[in-house]
Parts: C-alpha cells; structure tokens; sequence
C-alpha cells in the first residue's frame, strides 16, 4: 500500500494534508448528510403513507384540503436557509483554494504527454515529483507543451486543469510531512492513467539538505536572462538604449500596460508569455507591431524562464534590477521590434488600430502551444 497514505480517519479516505483539506471533506460530509437526510426522511414518509392511505373502499372521495400559508413559509424558509449554509460553504473553501496568496514559494510545472515537469525557483529540476516544506505556502504555475492535463494531489484536496497556451495556478499549504500521490486528472491519450508520481512534503530541514543535494543548474531566473540577452537576443530591442524598438521590460512585471485602441491590461505572466508568441494580439501604445511571434522557437519551458526572468526585473518602484547590456543584437538584425510594453516610455508615433487584431485578454491567448520539446532558441529564419 502507499505509504502514510492510509491513516486517514475515514477508510479509503485520502489524508488530509493541507490547510483545506478539512474544509473540503467538512463540505464533502456535511452534503452528504443533508442528502441522506432528505433521502432517508422522503423515502420513510412514502412508505409510510403508501400504507396509511392505501385504498381501503373502492370510489372514496378524499377530504377537501384548502392549504396552509404557514406550512408553506416553512418548507420555504428551511431549504433557503440549507441552501445557503452550502452556498456559503462553497464559496469559503472556493475563495481559499482559488486565491493565491502573494507570499507563496513558486515552483514552475510544465506537463506534457505524459510525465509533470517541476521546476524549483533555484533551480532543481524534477520529473513526476514534487519536493516540497511541510507549513509553507507553495504556488504551483502550470502549463503544458500539448493537451490539457490536471495536476490533483487527493490528500491536499485540490487540483487544476493545465491548459495549452495559458497560466493556471494552484496552490497549497502541506501540514504533514509524508509522501502523497500526484495524480493528471484529466485524459489526456494513451498513458494518461500512468501520468502521476508523488508529492513528497519535508521538514523545512530536510527540505533544505534535499536542495542543496541536488544539482541545481541554471535557475530560471537565469536560464531566462540568458535567453533574454543571449540565445533569443530579444535585449536588442527590449534593454533600452539606442537600439531599442520595444518596450523596455524592467520593471514592467505587474503595472498596467496601455494598449492601442485604450484598452488596459496588467503586464502579468499571462501577458508576457502571450507577447512573446502572439506580439500583435497587444500592441503597446507608442510602438509598432514590428515583432516578430516566437511560436515554435521557444518551449513551455524557456517561456517560464522568460516569464521568470521579467518578474525578477521588478515591478516599477519596486527596485528593479539592471538587464545588464549583454547583447550584441545580431540575433534580430533587420526583424524587427515590438510590442513588448513599457507604459512610461514616452516612444514614437502612434499606429493605427486595425493592427490589433483580436485578444487583448491576457487569458485569451493562442493555444498553440510550441509543441516542439527541442531546444529551438536560435532565431534562425529572421
Ligand atoms: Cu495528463 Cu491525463
């Protein structure tokens, strides 16, 4: 059997392993009860009046029954109020689940036909497992090279789809250390029941000891730094100074981004990842859609790394970090910039609106996810 996985106070239960994890089975009970309830209450007064009123002389006329105002009000009242308390339940465990908290560690997931890949903030790469502090708070953000998959680890009592082509998160606070199954709870072709591993919660200690003992490589932080300046060369453009085209992206993580046509949108993961594949979709006020789309040129994974990378240059105010001017810019000669967003750069000229083609909702991006698992990050063809 799996191992810890069975102490749980009901049999065949997953543990409870996280801080909503009560919450859920708490709702899950408390919905069960009130069916049983009414099933079993329902049940009984049918049979109950099947036989009391069954038919005892043939052609008999029931009494006359006009009604009655109060019974009425309470066989109203009552379910309203059960309704509620299920309402409320809902959406207190909704709002806890669904609400990321701002002071969460971050782990990168890419899932892919059909394995999870993780990835630590400092580094480590994992392959079906998640290594994890046992009281702390950990946010998941995931993606997938190809189809949908969901990442649902039953003894935390949560999941989330992963979607092709956009940013879903999850997170979680484990409570005890132990060794938990992970789960794709969506099927996605031929392995999809194999797709799974394990969630091993540690004692911040020990968590540490695993860190360390692991190769970490390049952070993602760094892996996008080099991307950024080297391997994609999008610092040509984007790092400011006399070549710059696009919007420069320090400090733009987080602010609002104004785009032509008026529309305003917050410069998150979602929206950088959808500018870097889907330039066109949000042209930045004062630049012009010269960018090129790097769909096909860089993996999920490189995109996270991009993603991590803008993040780190902070948001405006917030003490960004420099870029550093480490590129040489040939990797973009001739193609040209952007529309990468800097709201504060007072740049050039206007373009005209019917350049914006469709989204411009950060969810709305493009599906097509670069599928390729190569390493396509030389911009060959430009
Ligand atoms: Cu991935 Cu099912």
């Amino acid at each position: 059997m799996f191992m810890q996985q069975n102490s749980s106070w009901v049999p065949i239960f997953p543990e409870q392993a996280s801080t909503f994890a009560w919450q859920v089975d708490g709702l899950y009970f408390y919905l069960l009860a009130i069916t049983a309830f009414f099933t079993i209450g329902i049940v009984a007064a049918l049979i109950f009046l099947v036989i009391k009123y069954r038919e005892k002389e043939k052609y008999a006329t029931g009494a006359e029954i006009h009604g009655s105002i109060g019974l009425e009000t309470l066989w109203s009242i009552i379910p309203f109020i059960i309704a509620m308390t299920v309402f409320l339940g809902g959406a207190i465990v909704y709002y806890n689940q669904y609400r990321t908290p701002k002071d969460a560690m971050e782990i990168y997931v890419v899932g892919k036909q059909w394995m999870w890949k993780l990835q630590h903030q400092t580094g480590q790469r994992e392959i079906n497992e998640l290594h994890v502090p046992v009281g702390r708070k950990v946010k998941l953000t995931m993606t997938t090279e190809d189809v949908l998959h969901d990442f649902f680890v039953p003894a935390f009592r949560t999941k989330m789809d992963v979607v092709p082509g956009r940013y879903t998160t999850l997170w979680f606070e484990a409570t005890k250390p132990g060794k938990y199954r992970l789960f794709c709870a969506e099927y996605c072709g031929l392995n999809h029941s194999g797709m799974g591993g394990w969630v091993y919660v540690m004692e911040q200690r020990d968590f540490d000891n695993w860190l360390s003992g692991n190769v970490s490589g390049q952070t993602p932080v760094e892996a996008g730094r080099d991307l950024f300046e080297n391997k994609l060369g999008c610092a040509s453009c984007h790092a400011g100074g006399p070549q710059q085209r696009g919007g420069k992206v320090e400090g733009l993580y987080n602010t609002d981004v104004k785009l032509v046509g008026g529309q305003t949108v917050k410069a998150d993961d979602e929206y950088i990842r959808n500018s870097i594949l889907n330039p066109s979709s949000q042209i930045v006020e004062g630049y012009q859609p010269i960018m090129p789309t790097f769909k096909g040129q860089v993996t999920e994974e490189q995109l996270v790394s991009l993603v991590a990378y803008i993040k780190s240059l902070g948001s405006e105010g917030s003490g960004a970090t420099s870029t550093g001017s480490g590129s040489t810019g040939s990797g973009t000669s001739g193609s040209p910039s952007s529309s990468m967003p800097n709201p504060t750069n007072p740049n050039g000229g206007r373009l005209p609106t019917s350049q914006l083609t469709n989204s411009s909702v950060p969810g709305a991006s493009n599906p097509n996810a670069p599928g390729n698992t190569s390493e396509p990050t030389r911009r060959e063809n430009r």
